[in-house]
């Protein structure tokens, strides 16, 4: 048996690899022109981002061979990968807001957003051919698979909104894609720079799947239920969009009456007006699907941790563990 971290502990080490990785982000896009092209990439990687999926890259190599040092390309390559979804994200869900600032597409333009993100995308896998190691091949690989299980995500994730006999299982087959599969990717490609073996790697990926799995549903909780605009979007653009969320297909089966008529015609509707978004939450408080989304998002971070026993180096596995449990109370 190996000692837990204390929480303090492991917040300490997110604090320190956060500001490192801020400090290594701020580093890149150091080109001034074509302006339209350079600034909206530094602006989008100067918001508060929490670096949730580098930290977990620094980590994963830490529980393979008690060392992070190879592995800082790798997660600032996961890291604009992943910005350069979200500002695409944000031109699909039509956002305004992402860290409490005008998206990139509002702030500039759509054009200069979606070449900015294509731009990211390149400079992602330069960087990643940059870390030392002999496996580039494996890492590139991995991206690759990302990007292209992140599209199919977003592709159904689009389609989800169109359909009106969506089922949870179509909701927890798109959220794996979209989420699940990048942040198991941060954990996969931080092992392979940490020299991981395909089986320590195929722990780090199925301990990825859970805990992306409990994250965009516990986002999805907190588009409508983050305090005092914490989350930094706008409050209820989820329904406002018609996304077929864990909470709003859950919910439909736990209500009846006036609250089940209200959610059905956010299905019917395909979303509904801003001055709706109060009533849904009420009716999220009242019919009792904040408690179940919090009993799920539990039992995956506790079937995530199993997934990390065979690990070789305990306190790095320890960290790991560690941060999934501070996830899961994550508030923003
Ligand atoms: C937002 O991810 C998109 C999802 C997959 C839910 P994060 O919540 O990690 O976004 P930042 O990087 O902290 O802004
Ligand atoms: C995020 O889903 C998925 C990707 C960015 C690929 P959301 O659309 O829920 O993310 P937010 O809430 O806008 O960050
Ligand atoms: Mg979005
Ligand atoms: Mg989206
Ligand atoms: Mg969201």
């Amino acid at each position: 048996m190996n000692m837990p971290l204390t929480q303090e502990l492991v917040e300490k080490k997110y604090h320190l690899y956060h500001s490192k990785i801020n400090e290594a982000l701020a580093a890149c896009f150091d080109k001034e022109l074509p302006v339209t092209l350079y600034a909206p990439a530094r602006y989008i990687l100067e918001g508060n981002g929490k670096r949730i999926r580098p930290f977990l890259t620094l980590l994963a190599s830490e529980a393979i061979c008690g060392s992070s040092e190879t592995a800082l390309n790798v997660a600032l390559a996961v890291e604009i990968l992943h910005n350069f979804t979200l500002i695409h994200d944000d031109i699909m869900d039509q956002a305004e807001l992402r860290h409490s600032r005008p998206t990139v597409h509002k702030q500039w333009n759509v054009n200069a957003a979606i070449l900015t993100g294509d731009m990211m995308i390149a400079y992602a896998y330069e960087l990643a051919l940059q870390a030392s190691t002999t496996r580039h091949a494996e890492l590139i690989h991995i991206l690759n698979h990302a990007n292209i299980t992140i599209c199919e995500g977003q592709a159904l994730d689009m389609e989800l909104e169109e359909k009106q006999d969506a089922s949870i299982a179509d909701y927890l087959d798109m959220i794996s894609k979209k989420t699940g599969r990048l942040i198991s990717a941060a954990l996969e490609a931080g092992g392979v720079a940490g020299n991981a073996t395909d089986e320590q790697l195929q722990n780090l990926v199925l301990f990825g799947e859970k805990i992306g799995r409990a994250f965009q549903i516990q986002d999805d909780y907190l588009d409508i239920m983050a305090v005092n605009g914490k989350s930094g979007k706008m409050a209820g653009g989820d329904i406002i969009n018609g996304k077929k969320t864990y909470l709003l297909l859950r919910s439909l089966e736990l209500t009846r009456g006036a609250d089940h008529d209200l959610l059905h015609s956010v299905i019917i509707n395909k979303g509904t007006s801003p001055d709706k978004v109060a009533e849904v939450k009420k009716v999220y408080e009242r019919c009792g699907i904040l408690e179940e989304t919090a009993a799920l998002i539990n039992r995956d971070t506790e079937e995530a941790l199993t997934a990390l026993d065979q690990l070789p180096h305990a306190e790095g596995k320890e960290y790991l563990k560690g941060f999934a449990n501070i996830l899961i109370k994550r508030d923003f």
